[in-house]
């Protein structure tokens, strides 16, 4: 939580349209953003990262349908729990500010700090929209002067670029200026996929088919959940609790309470990987049933209505630091 109360308990987050939200998105971000939505009307701010999707052309992000999967995106956080009378739900490519802050924000951000960003040091073939991906990230959130960024744990490198952005800018324009933005989670999990293991961890994403969707059909989430990779053990041993995908997974989705009660039916012994994997599978229906039933029930039109006035809100906000900022750089005279 951030202590300076000089600026309102603002919380931002973003989602990239991609596959759909899954099992990570639910237990690293949206239960918490769920639950602090409620602090004070629109103190969240909640978007879909439809530009950031558009950082390369290619057949990978499945260019000519990232509107509609935009559109999903945002049914899927209205049915997780966003809820639209208390926080604003907006659509990134809604707010043509953002590219204004970019290239103000641009001219204190070191060219070795982003060619160190994860997203270039992993790509082979990186294009300019993935080297500057961080600098429209920290436009996101600086732009609303947001004192808390609601993300998981593979964003904190990014979280840090906007946190430096912030200081600089502070030192130059005064603390009034801006709030050096905190991560939302003092310590924000990592979930890691179905296909991990101890000696190779991997983050859960749906550009790694190895996540759990929260509103794929139901043969599909089944299907995800027996293929949770498990490590094999002998005949008649009892089920290892240490490092199991199948423990990880069941706290990712319901709690710790929840997984204690996987573990202690490990100890108890009798009981298998298959028999774990049923129980984990009646588990996520029993858990995110509601979610599902509210998703299928949210018209397109209702989405579209709830992005637009949501659009007009974060532009509201966004517009005083485009002033701000248009003064100080004496665009304004
Ligand atoms: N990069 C984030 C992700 O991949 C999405 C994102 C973009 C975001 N802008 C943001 C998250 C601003 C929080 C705040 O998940």
């Amino acid at each position: 939580m951030n202590i300076d109360d000089s600026f309102p308990f603002r919380i931002i987050s973003g989602f990239r349209p991609l596959r759909g939200l899954h099992v990570a998105h639910h237990a690293a971000v949206l239960r918490d953003v769920c639950k602090y939505q409620y602090a004070q009307k629109r103190c969240a701010y909640v978007f879909v990262a439809d530009h950031h999707a558009r950082s390369r052309w290619d057949e990978r992000v499945d260019f000519a349908n990232i509107g509609k999967r935009t559109r999903e995106i945002a049914k899927q956080l209205l049915a997780c729990g966003i809820d639209p009378e208390f926080s604003v739900l907006y659509r990134q490519s809604d707010i043509p500010e953002l590219f204004e802050i970019m290239w103000f924000i641009a001219g204190v951000v070191a060219d070795s700090t982003l060619r160190r960003g994860h997203a270039v040091t992993s790509d082979p073939a990186p294009t300019a929209g993935i080297y500057l991906y961080p600098l429209l990230m920290v436009a996101d959130i600086l732009s609303l002067k947001a004192t808390n960024v609601a993300v998981g744990k593979d964003q904190k490198q990014h979280l840090e670029m906007a946190r430096d952005v912030a200081r600089k800018l502070i030192r130059r324009f005064g603390s009034k200026f801006l709030p050096i933005p905190e991560s939302l989670s003092v310590d924000p999990p990592l979930i890691l996929g179905i296909d991990s293991s101890e000696d190779r961890p991997k983050k859960m994403g749906s550009e790694f088919n190895n996540d759990i969707p929260l509103f794929a059909d139901e043969d599909t989430v089944k299907d995800r959940i027996e293929k949770i990779l498990t490590r094999p053990i002998k005949w008649g041993d009892l089920l290892p609790t240490e490092g199991c995908n199948i423990l990880h997974c069941a706290s990712a989705m319901a709690g710790e309470a929840a997984k204690e009660l996987f573990a202690r039916k490990y100890e108890a012994g009798g009981y298998g990987y298959s028999d774990a994997k049923k129980e984990l599978i009646d588990l996520f229906f029993d858990h995110f049933g509601s979610m599902r039933q509210r998703y299928a029930e949210i018209e397109d039109a209702e989405v579209d209505r709830i992005l637009h006035s949501g659009a007009m809100a974060a532009r509201e906000q966004i517009a005083r630091l485009v002033f701000e900022v248009r003064r100080e750089v004496a665009t304004l005279v």
